[in-house]
């Protein structure tokens, strides 16, 4: 019985590690049309007046793409984004950045790791 009971308590425990830690591109797509796509684009080229796009954004520092409307917060920060900072941003884009122009926050830890998956995805193959 002991061992019975220490090994669902293994395998609980692994489960919740793997969701905790991986987002699946996938369910992050669905998030971003529903939360996101409305200012920003997410394929090369394309340019949106209200926010910048978000391909790529996975391999530079925010405020540094060709968008003209950045905040001078945002800019000055310079935050190198990757999967750490991005859910980071998207806990609190205000708690993190003091003064961004991004306002909206995935509170949701699983959708957050989903689209945070999606974002870095977003690149050149
Ligand atoms: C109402 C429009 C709007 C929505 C909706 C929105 N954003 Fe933003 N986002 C912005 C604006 C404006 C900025 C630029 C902020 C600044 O300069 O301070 C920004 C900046 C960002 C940045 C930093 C980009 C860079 O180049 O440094 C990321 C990452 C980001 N948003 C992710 C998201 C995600 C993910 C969602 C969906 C959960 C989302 N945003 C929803 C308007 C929006």
């Amino acid at each position: 019985m002991k061992i019975f009971v220490a090994s669902i308590l293994a395998a609980l425990a692994a489960a919740g590690q793997a969701s905790a830690a991986e987002g699946s591109a996938d369910a992050g797509k669905a998030v971003f049309d529903m939360k996101c796509a409305m200012c920003h684009a997410s394929a090369p080229g394309v340019r949106s007046p209200v926010a910048p796009n978000l391909f790529g954004v996975g391999q530079r520092v925010s405020g540094s793409s060709d968008f003209a409307g950045y905040s001078p917060a945002l800019k000055k920060a310079a935050v190198p984004w990757n999967s750490k900072s991005l859910d980071q941003f998207l806990t609190g884009p205000n708690k993190m950045v003091p003064g961004t122009r991004m306002v909206i926050t995935v509170p949701d830890a699983q959708k957050r790791a989903d689209l945070v998956a999606y974002l870095v995805s977003l690149k050149k193959k």
